[in-house]
This record gives C-alpha cells, sequence and structure tokens, in this order.
C-alpha cells in the first residue's frame, strides 16, 4: 500500500517522461541510492498532487455552496459557523501530519543512503578542476595507486566511497542514475557512497556552475563485473605502450620537447605534470576533454590543434605543431591504450 501511489504515479509518469530515460536519469535508477531517491521523488510529487486536487476542491465548493445561497437569501443555517471550523481544524491537522510524514520519510531514506558505504570496498578521491575530475583509487600499498581522469571505473554490486573535493572553485559531483548531487569544495572533503546494482555506463555533470566549460564537464561511471575491474585496475597500474612505429615514436619525442609535459604526466617517461588529466592510458577512455569528444584519432588532433576553439577558457594551450608533428604526437597518443 505504502508503495502504491507512488507506483501510479510513476507509471503515468513513465509514458509522458520517456525523455527523462536512460543514462543521466534521476528518474532511471540503477542503484540504491537513487532508487531511494527516485521513490521519494514520486511519493511527494504524488502526495502534492493529492492535496492539490483537495485544495482546489476546497476552494471551487464554497463559491458554488454561495451561489446556492443567494438563491434563498432568507434560509438561516445555523450550524454553518462550527461546521467552517470543524473543516479547518481538520485541514490543520491533516497539513500538520502530511509534513511530519514526509519528514520523517526524508530522515528514513537519509539513514538507507548513510548504510550504503558502510561496508563500502573501495575509496576514490574525486577532485574537481576547472573543467576537468581528477580521478584517484586509494590503496593501502602505495604503488597501487591509481591516477586517472574523467571517467570511474567501480566494480558494480559492490559500495564504492568516494571523497569529493576541488582544486579551485566550487563543483558538484551528479551521476543522476546512481546517486543524488553533492558538492565538491575546495579546502573540504565530502563523502558520497555510490553503488551500481548492474555493469553499464552512467553519465554524470558537474551541477553547480563553475565557470565558462561548466557544460562541458562530464563524467562517467563505468560500472564492470569485478573480474574486469580488477583487469582495468591492473592494466592502468602498467607504465605507458612504448611506441613500436616510427611515427608513433617520433611522436613520443615531440611531445616530451614540448611544453606538453609541464601539465600532464605519462608513467614511464619522464612527462610528469600533475595540473592536467594524466595521459599514460589516455586512449583507453571513452571521451575527450571530459565528456566534450568522443575518444578518436581525429578528435584527439583536433584538441590539440584547437583547444580554445572547442572548449573556450580552458586551461589546455595551443601547442604549435606543424601538420607531420601532429600527426605523430596523435599517432602516440592513440598507442596509450
Ligand atoms: Cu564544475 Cu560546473
Amino acid at each position: 500500500m505504502k508503495r502504491l501511489l507512488p507506483m501510479a504515479f510513476a507509471a503515468a509518469g513513465t509514458v509522458f517522461l520517456q525523455g527523462c530515460a536512460g543514462w543521466q536519469s534521476a528518474l532511471d535508477p540503477k542503484g540504491p541510492a537513487a532508487s531511494e531517491l527516485a521513490w521519494l521523488i514520486w511519493f511527494f510529487a504524488g502526495l502534492c498532487a493529492v492535496v492539490w486536487v483537495l485544495v482546489m476542491i476546497a476552494l471551487a465548493a464554497p463559491l458554488m455552496m454561495r451561489a446556492r445561497a443567494q438563491a434563498q437569501p432568507l434560509a438561516v443555517d445555523a450550524g454553518a459557523d462550527d461546521r467552517k471550523l470543524r473543516v479547518v481544524m481538520i485541514a490543520v491537522g491533516l497539513t500538520t501530519a502530511i509534513l511530519v510524514g514526509l519528514t520523517l520519510l526524508s530522515f528514513f531514506a537519509d539513514r538507507t543512503l548513510a548504510a550504503i558505504g558502510s561496508d563500502a570496498v573501495l575509496t576514490v578521491r574525486v577532485t574537481g578542476h576547472q573543467w576537468w575530475w581528477e580521478v584517484r583509487y586509494e590503496d593501502a600499498t602505495p604503488s597501487r595507486i591509481l591516477t586517472t581522469a574523467n571517467e570511474i571505473h567501480i566494480p558494480s554490486g559492490e559500495p564504492v566511497r568516494l571523497l569529493l573535493t576541488s582544486n579551485d572553485v566550487i563543483h558538484s559531483f551528479w551521476i543522476p542514475s546512481l546517486a543524488g548531487k553533492l558538492d565538491l569544495i575546495p579546502g573540504h572533503m565530502n563523502v558520497l557512497d555510490i553503488k551500481a546494482d548492474k555493469p553499464g555506463v552512467y553519465r554524470g555533470q558537474c551541477a553547480e556552475f563553475c565557470g565558462a566549460q561548466h557544460a562541458n564537464m562530464g563524467t562517467f561511471i563505468i560500472a564492470e563485473p569485478r573480474a574486469k575491474f580488477d583487469a582495468w585496475w591492473n592494466d592502468q597500474l602498467q607504465p605507458a605502450a612504448a611506441p613500436t612505429a616510427d611515427e608513433a615514436k617520433a611522436g613520443e619525442e615531440l611531445f616530451l620537447r614540448r611544453p606538453c609535459v609541464m601539465c600532464h604526466r605519462i608513467g614511464g617517461t619522464p612527462a610528469g605534470g600533475t595540473v592536467a588529466p594524466d595521459l599514460t592510458h589516455i586512449a583507453s577512455r571513452q571521451t575527450l576533454a571530459a565528456g566534450t569528444l568522443t575518444m578518436s584519432r581525429g578528435n584527439l588532433a583536433a584538441w590539440i590543434a584547437d583547444p580554445q576553439g572547442i572548449k573556450p577558457g580552458s586551461n589546455m594551450p595551443v601547442v604549435e605543431f606543424s601538420g607531420d608533428e601532429l600527426n605523430a604526437v596523435v599517432a602516440y597518443l592513440e598507442g596509450l591504450k
């Protein structure tokens, strides 16, 4: 019975809100936290709709009764005041009960959310930057600590604890299909526990205006079965693949001689910058520039040649390359699986 009302509204809502389904929707939950929140959304919306209808009826009824009273101006209704007082008292009582009930529901939902991460199997530190996400996997063994960017792999069906902070301004981390949103605040650590019920890719978006490229600050949770996740982590810990083809070799040399190394790190090479995304396995990611472009040879070249055209205001500068040089650098980066 408790779930009947929200289920009815959810069913009606699904018909009208087909556009809200998919890999980035709070109304299409794919994990326990998002399910709890979606249930709350539907219950609140459903109950408020019922209250709205009742208020409209309460408004219309006296108007109709007044019209009838005017037809018989001499009729006296002695009990009218008592009845009206009773209706007002009942309405006040109902309003109080609804407010207290909804507050309790929120409270218990919060407790459910807090319990999700109590047995978290993995801790990932997510740091917001203008305009990308630094992702660091914590581990008791220092050699297993891993830093990557923008895409967060997690084991499906297992709770994961995210530690959220920021390097510059306030950002907000929001993967609608998996959990509610939480701010990333400079100098402060917020904790968000997530769990994906099934393997899949869930898109997230910075949800706090943080500057010119706020809209191009996407992120992805990639939930995989445990074995696949472990294999991914082990792969990512490896140093970058050494180039074999001549063009890629030339590309590596160019990369290391140009200013790229001031900002980017490529494991196994002297490039050790940490102010921009780690590129050790850049080609294993699905997107470039925090979800702005899909990963492809053409987009890699476009991004290096014209970063300010693609993402105006970002900190990626134009590094002058000739056509051949650009091809070589792209060939090298493309090999960093
Ligand atoms: Cu980061 Cu908006």
